[in-house]
């Protein structure tokens, strides 16, 4: 039985980051982006002067999928429950300027766009300076980014 990893940081934050689900490290100290992943992000932060603490981070998925940390194995009316539970946490969040979402699932899930649709991916839209639509009308600056995970397997990114 996997723990329920909720998101961190301030409700007050300017910056919103949403990854996808959270993997062995996370399950396993309660927190989004505890593992590999957060190593990276804090690294990226420290570069431009940024820090956690600048951060609300919240994932589409509160769990850790399954042993493989495969997303796509979630059956999809799930996820979608879960991506409408996401719009809905935004809402509290009431001094955003900026939202980040990091990899195909969560952008997939902020554009209001099929989750498994393949049109929209992040390698597509990456570094793309978008509008996210709350659910209460507001209109936040979004730019997807790909996943910290995705450059462990791709040098290149
Ligand atoms: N990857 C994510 O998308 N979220 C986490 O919390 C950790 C890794």
């Amino acid at each position: 039985m996997y723990r329920h990893v909720q998101g961190t940081g301030s409700y007050d934050a300017r910056i919103l980051l949403v990854g996808e689900a959270p993997g062995r490290e996370e399950d396993r100290l309660g927190y989004p982006f505890a593992g590999q992943s957060g190593y990276k992000l804090n690294s990226w932060w420290f570069e431009n002067g940024l820090t956690r603490e600048m951060f609300r981070i919240e994932n589409v998925y509160e769990y850790r999928p399954n042993e493989q940390n495969d997303i796509t194995k979630v059956p999809l009316e799930v996820l979608e429950e879960w991506s409408r539970y996401l719009h809905e946490r935004i809402t509290k969040f009431r001094n955003l300027w900026l939202i980040v979402p990091v990899g195909n699932v969560a952008l997939r899930s902020l554009m209001r766009t099929p989750l498994d649709g393949h049109d929209v991916s992040i390698t597509k839209y990456r570094g793309s300076i978008m509008r996210y639509v709350a659910n209460d009308g507001r209109e936040i600056k979004m730019i997807p980014t790909i996943h910290p995970a995705s450059i462990f397997h791709q040098k290149a990114k």
